[in-house]
């Protein structure tokens, strides 16, 4: 039987998480490939901490080197994290004629380009199901079983974190800081939780769909994104009573010949699939021309479910390589020029806004909106104590409207004083 020797950079939670997968099925995953997969050699400095697996102290190097330049390894994953050294260290491993398999979201959308030139050069395969989704193997589905489909577009819960604390926010009625807090007591979030509160790490996976799904490359950088720091109680609240829940969602779509995409929280029908997406789960749904909607749904983090898609993408180049036909096909990016990137097109949105508790006021309002060609969907005005002269909070569903035009028009409605202030403006899908 062949050995496929292995060389792991990282052995964090995502690297203990893949090495118990491999450790944990060994004899089903050889049985099922007909080769024996070991991983061979482990970049890491922590080499004392308890880890649940068995690793040996001769197997740990300090050395990139060890591996990079081992002519008996086939495979290296990378699961260090971050950008840089690990794409350094991937397309060195590319260059040394190693196939390379990465969880590296942030990584793999700086340097989509550089890596995939390298892999095609080098003729070795280069895989990253782990980067988008965790656990859920929506880069394999669109890459190989959906192959025969167009898609126009992509939609996706696929941040964790994010999810977990709006739906916490949701089903308790607590504020995001207090979520936020829990949430980093528990590990469900970082430290420093930027880059997932942000949007930052779903416009990193979204750069990726985009790549396989359209063949355009746009960098997260030139994705409008915007994270979930400002959603208060009131505007999940107001969420509900309209039918709704609100979720950070990627947005991909071609709208005549035109790229649409945008990280932003959303309201969601509620009786839309995604709604009912809770906690730290993730899921993806697209439209194939061919086999209509789909959804994929799953843990989206974790070390056992993204250890799953690691060693999922690591069985496959194994079995090519046995087979003698480990290089891949790499589409040429054939869609790029009859799609131009825009950035966000026509939505309805969610405004909730203070106004002066004064009679007529809200005529005001619904008049300005008019005369920039804005319809009302829904609106509600909470009940106030009028005798109080505190301002009221009033919500509004509105019609499709581009971002540019309803700016426009509460910057009037602001500038006239019938408004005191725009709290919250919330796309609605
Ligand atoms: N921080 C990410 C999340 C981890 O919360 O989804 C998986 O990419």
């Amino acid at each position: 039987m062949k050995t496929i020797k292995v060389g792991l950079l990282g052995l964090g939670n995502i690297g203990t998480g893949s090495y118990k997968t491999l450790e944990m099925n060994k004899k089903q995953i050889t049985a099922n490939t007909g080769v024996d997969i070991e991983i061979t050699k482990i970049l890491e400095r922590d080499v004392n901490r308890e880890r649940d697996i068995t690793v040996t102290p001769d197997m740990f190097t300090q050395n990139p080197d060890d591996i990079f330049l081992d002519p008996e390894i086939d495979i290296v994953i990378e699961l260090i994290g971050g950008i840089e050294p690990a794409s350094t260290f991937m397309l060195k491993a590319l260059e040394n004629g190693k196939h390379v398999v990465t969880a590296n979201k942030a990584a793999v959308a700086a340097n989509y380009d550089m890596l995939m030139e390298a892999a095609k050069k080098n003729k070795v395969m280069f895989r990253f199901e782990a980067s988008v989704g965790g656990g859920i193997p929506i880069l394999n589905s669109l890459t190989t079983a959906l192959l025969a489909n167009e898609f126009d577009e992509i939609l996706g819960i696929i941040n964790g974190t994010t999810n977990y604390i709006l739906t916490q926010m949701t089903e308790f009625g607590l504020d995001y800081a207090d979520v936020l807090k829990v949430a980093q007591e528990k590990g469900f979030a970082e430290a420093d939780p930027t880059a997932d509160v942000e949007g930052i790490d779903v416009a990193n996976k979204l750069s990726i769909l985009i790549s396989l799904i359209f063949g355009s490359r746009v960098s997260p950088e030139e994705i409008p994104t915007e994270g979930i720091t400002k959603i208060t109680k009131d505007d999940i609240d107001f969420a509900v009573q309209f039918g709704y829940k609100i979720k950070l969602l990627a947005t991909a779509k071609k709208v005549d010949k035109q790229l649409e995409c945008h990280v932003q929280p959303a309201f969601v029908p509620s009786s839309h699939p995604l709604a009912s997406v809770s906690n730290e789960f993730n899921a993806i749904f697209v439209r194939g021309n061919a086999v209509d909607e789909l959804m994929f749904y799953g843990k989206g983090a974790g070390p056992l479910p993204t250890g799953s898609a690691v060693m999922g993408d690591v069985i496959e180049i194994s079995k090519a390589i046995a087979k003698g036909s480990a290089f891949d096909h790499y589409a040429e990016d054939s869609i790029i020029e009859n799609l131009n990137f825009v950035g966000e097109g026509q939505n309805k949105y969610y405004v909730s806004l203070t106004a002066k508790n004064v009679p007529g006021v809200m005529g005001k309002i619904t008049t300005a909106l008019g005369e920039y060609g804005i319809g009302i969907d829904s609106v509600m005005q909470l009940a106030n104590d009028a005798q109080t002269g505190d301002d009221v909070s009033i919500v509004f569903i509105l019609h499709e409207v581009t971002r540019e035009r309803l700016d426009e028009a509460l910057v009037s409605i602001i500038g006239n004083h019938f408004a005191t202030a725009i709290k919250s403006i919330i796309r609605v899908m």
